[in-house]
C-alpha cells in the first residue's frame, strides 16, 4: 500500500473530524482536534495526515505541552494525541507510519521529548516507556504504563521530572 505522508491542510479539516469519529466511535477525537487547531499549542507541521488515492486514511496530531518541574521550572515537550487510522485500513502500518513520520518532523522542528497517554502495547515499539521513568507525572487517574514519555534528543527528559500540564483544550471535549 503506498501511501502519502504530509502535513494536513485546510481542505483536509472535515475529513480529519470524520476519520477521528470513525476510528474512536465517538466525537470527542475530532472535537479536540478541532479545538487544538486554533490554540496556541498548534504546530501546522505536526498535523500530518495518510493519504491513499486522495482520501485521507490517516491522521495524527502533536501538540505544544509543558512539564512544570517541581523547582518551578517549565520544560517545553509534545503531547502526541489523538492518532487514527480509518476503522478497514488498521493493523497494515499506517500508524505506524505516522508516529514515525511524525516523531522525525518533530526532532526536526528541535522538540526534545514526546508525551503520549495511550495503549501500552503500541507506543513502546517507537521507544517510549512509562514517564515516571523520568519522575513525570499527570493529573490524569491513569495507569503507570498507559501514561508514556520518549526522549528525541537524549537527555532532554533528564531533569523535567514533574507535572505534565495539559491545555485546557483536553478537558473541553
Ligand atoms: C491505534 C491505531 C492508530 C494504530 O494504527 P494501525 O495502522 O492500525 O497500527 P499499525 O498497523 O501501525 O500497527 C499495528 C499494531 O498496533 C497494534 N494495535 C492496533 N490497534 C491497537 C489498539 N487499539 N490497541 C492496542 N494495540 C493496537 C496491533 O496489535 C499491532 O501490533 P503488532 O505490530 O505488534 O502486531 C489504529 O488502530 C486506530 O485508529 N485505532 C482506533 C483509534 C485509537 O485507539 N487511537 C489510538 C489512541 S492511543
Amino acid at each position: 500500500m503506498k501511501i502519502d505522508i504530509r502535513a494536513e491542510q485546510a481542505q483536509d479539516i472535515p475529513a480529519v473530524y470524520s476519520l477521528h469519529a470513525a476510528a474512536f466511535g465517538q466525537e470527542n477525537e475530532g472535537k479536540l482536534v478541532d479545538l487544538l487547531r486554533e490554540s496556541e499549542h498548534y504546530i501546522p507541521a505536526l498535523s500530518l495526515v495518510a493519504v491513499l488515492d486522495d482520501t485521507i486514511i490517516g491522521h495524527i496530531l502533536f501538540t505544544k505541552l509543558k512539564i512544570v518541574t517541581q523547582s518551578g521550572r517549565e520544560v517545553e515537550t509534545l503531547a502526541l494525541a489523538p492518532v487514527s487510522v480509518t476503522p478497514d485500513l488498521q493493523y497494515a502500518g499506517v500508524g505506524g507510519q505516522l508516529v514515525r513520520r511524525g516523531l522525525e518532523v518533530a526532532a526536526e522542528l528541535g522538540y526534545g521529548s514526546v508525551i503520549v497517554l495511550g495503549h501500552p502495547q503500541y507506543y513502546p515499539k517507537f521507544g517510549f516507556a512509562p514517564a515516571s521513568r523520568w519522575g513525570i507525572t499527570t493529573s490524569y487517574e491513569v495507569p503507570d504504563e498507559v501514561f508514556m514519555a520518549m526522549e528525541l534528543r537524549p537527555g532532554a527528559l533528564q531533569d523535567a521530572a514533574g507535572r505534565v500540564v495539559y491545555p485546557k483544550e483536553f478537558e473541553q471535549v
